[in-house]
């Protein structure tokens, strides 16, 4: 991106600037000289006029136990309430808020009306169930009303939610449950998934067997799949009996703005994964910061976010973000190729999507089935709704963006490549729709008011240019609040002695473009793979491979992949002999298995392959790096005199 003429900026329609949240770049730099000038009234206005608050805040940001940051520490609110309530006393209780699609296509719409009445009633029956404020209730649903239902009924509490993907293995979701000690279980009975109905009960049943499991006391089932399902007694009640009896109207338990809203589960480098503990204050005033200026939001869109509530995505844009700004939003639950390969579309069509945002692998994979499939090529659908594009998860490949703009947009939207993380809350470097000129592959310029910067092993600002390591300068109101159960975690893994404890690392690696100073990620930095916009630890992985009883050793990488961003490659050592033939075939299908019944299936290494050993130093140490280029399939160009056992190279190629 160095020469001007090489690069190929795309603009934001007039039309869109004229009347967007941010419009033109004089507004946007004017926003970050705002906050550079007076960060905390920056962040301290916003959050006075974006929520309500039960009993103001008189402080806005304390550093005094960095980096344990609080945020509007002596104000009170309800989440909720700042979600629902205020909608509906704002006169927008018929309003849709959410249109739910079905896997079969089966369309609900509920009003913001009844979507609060829905959320009193669940919060009512926790309430009655003893649950109150502070306790953990771990929620492991498929997409589904209930499932915002149940988010919002926590928040209404004050209990803290630690959503589950329904993808999760019994192995998994137990492990969850046990680090929050959480005191009830929100699971269904299965969930649709392209035209099959899958269990989700006999797992989170198992996942309580398993022990550490103690603490759940009761274990709320919603039914929708109708497949019959063991419910013990004393524990286990239905949803619909649970609210059945329930008044329509809830007081919100007022919170401190630093009250844990939930925990979600992300993968570290090191270890299980971590709880990643999130605020109310401070993480709602940037969900609804990132709803007006990265996406524009406004009161006559339809915002349709395709994540799962089982990540951050699903939990900043469609459980809050959204419903916080009186939005319209679909809640789908399927997969973007069922019934066929033109669901997404058909469905934008249908609904009159405006703003639409997805993952750069779900693009991939719907441009090889358009250009397989023309009958659900998306020339077919009418998408002259849409008038805003976002990318979310891992980079998107350039290739892939211009497809999005041409084919999807119609060369009239923006895409906004939002850069952000389980641990920033909310965007952190993103273009501003009605603003950023965007060039392809490159998440442009730090969302207003975060100091993100490119720096060396010590910390110092490198220049344009040149590589380093991705950090954010300040602390900002959405970000991590401490690692559940781990405060030295979180210091350690944020906030790392390299940098004196006062840079926060992002762990990816970034390089910003000499002239303009837009920031591309190079990917990550530690020892964490991003599969299909999924985070998964390599060390999970290969935890999972050792606890296997033919497994001695084992050691995984990612490796580029032109579908899914990076893909799993595992090199194992048995106990035994290494096999090789049907013998080698047989033993990497039941690894696989294996690893998606420990972990989940999104965890299954894509190539397995056999060593005698791992290539290690003389003092032991696996040579990663190695690993990496045998993953590849590249010469091994690499220095191996400090190699102790060259020979096992050549087992380990593919
Ligand atoms: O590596 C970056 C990548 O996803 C990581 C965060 O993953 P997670 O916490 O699961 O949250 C994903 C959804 C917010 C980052 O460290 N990533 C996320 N967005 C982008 C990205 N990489 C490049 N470009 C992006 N827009």
């Amino acid at each position: 991106m160095s020469n001007e003429q090489q690069v190929h900026y795309y603009y934001p329609p007039e039309e869109l600037v004229k009347n967007a949240a941010v419009s033109g770049m004089d507004a946007y730099h004017a926003l970050c000289k705002e906050a550079e000038d007076d960060y905390e009234g920056f962040w301290g206005r916003r959050a006075k006029a974006l929520l309500d608050w039960k009993e103001p805040f008189t402080q806005v940001l304390d550093e005094s136990n960095a980096p344990f940051f609080k945020w509007f520490a002596d104000g009170k609110l309800n989440v909720s309430y700042n979600c629902l309530d205020r909608n509906v006393n704002k006169g927008l209780g018929d309003k849709v808020a959410l249109i739910f699609e079905a896997d079969n296509g089966e369309v609900t719409r509920v009003s913001y009306k009844d979507l609060l009445a829905r959320v009193n009633r669940f919060a009512n029956a926790l309430r009655g169930m003893g649950v109150k404020k502070g306790d953990r209730v771990v929620i492991y649903l498929p997409m589904s009303i209930e499932g915002v239902v149940a988010m919002q009924a926590c928040a209404r509490i004050g209990a803290t939610h630690s959503i589950v993907f329904g993808g999760f293995s019994s192995q998994a979701l137990r492990d969850r449950i046990e680090d929050a000690a959480a005191v009830a279980l929100i699971t269904s009975d299965g969930q649709h998934r392209g035209g099959k109905a899958l269990p989700l009960k006999p797992i989170a049943d198992e996942a309580l067997t398993l022990g550490g499991c103690d603490t759940i006391k009761n274990v709320i089932v919603v039914k929708r799949t109708g497949v019959d399902c063991n419910m013990v007694a004393g524990r286990d009640t239905w949803f619909h009996d649970a609210c059945a009896d329930q008044s329509d109207v809830c007081e919100p338990e007022w919170v401190e703005a630093e009250h844990p809203l939930f925990i979600l589960y992300t993968s570290g480098s090191t270890g299980k994964p971590k709880g990643v503990q999130h605020s109310s204050g401070g993480y709602l005033l940037q969900a609804m910061m990132s709803m007006q200026f990265s996406f524009d939001i406004k009161p006559s869109d339809v915002f349709w976010c395709t994540a799962d509530i089982g990540w951050v995505t699903g939990h900043t844009f469609i459980a809050y973000g959204p419903l916080a700004c009186g939005a319209t939003e679909i809640v789908f639950e399927g997969v973007p190729t069922y019934p066929d390969g033109g669901r997404f579309w058909r469905m934008i069509q249908d609904h009159k999507v405006t703003v639409f945002y997805t993952a750069p692998t779900a693009i991939r994979s719907l441009i090889k089935t358009a250009d397989n499939n023309p009958s659900v090529h998306p020339r077919q659908y009418d998408l002259s709704s849409l008038r805003l594009l976002g990318s979310v998860g891992e980079p998107i490949n350039p290739a892939a963006w211009e497809w999005y703009y041409e084919h999807i947009g119609g060369g009239r939207c923006p895409i906004v490549d939002t850069f952000w993380q389980t641990e920033t809350g909310a965007h952190v470097i993103t273009p501003m729709p009605g603003a950023t000129p965007m060039v392809p592959g490159s998440c442009t310029l730090p969302f207003p008011g975060i100091q993100a910067a490119v720096v060396d092993e010590t910390g110092t600002e490198v220049p344009w240019g040149q590589g380093g390591i991705l950090v954010i300068k300040r602390p900002w109101p959405a970000m991590i609040r401490t690692i559940w159960n781990d405060p030295e975690r979180f210091k350690k893994s944020y906030f790392p002695d390299d940098f004196q404890g006062k840079l926060y690392l992002a762990g990816d690696g970034a390089i910003r473009d000499v002239d303009t100073g837009y920031f591309t990620i190079t990917g990550r930095i530690d020892d964490v793979l991003n599969v299909s916009g999924h985070r998964m630890g390599t060390m999970e992985i290969e935890s999972a491979l050792v606890a296997h009883e033919k497994v001695a050793e084992a050691a995984v990488v990612g490796r580029p992949d032109d579908l899914t961003g990076e893909a799993i490659v595992a090199f194992v050592v048995l106990k035994g002999p290494r096999p090789t033939g049907d013998e080698a075939a047989a033993i990497i299908k039941e690894l696989q298995n294996w690893v998606g019944r420990e972990i989940g299936p999104i965890a299954k290494p894509k190539d397995i392959r056999f060593g005698e050993n791992l290539p290690k130093t003389r003092s032991g140490k696996i040579m990663r790096r190695l690993l990496r280029q045998l993953a590849k399939g590249d010469d091994v160009i690499q220095d191996i005199s400090t190699l102790e056992n060259p020979q096992i190279l050549e087992q380990l190629k593919g």
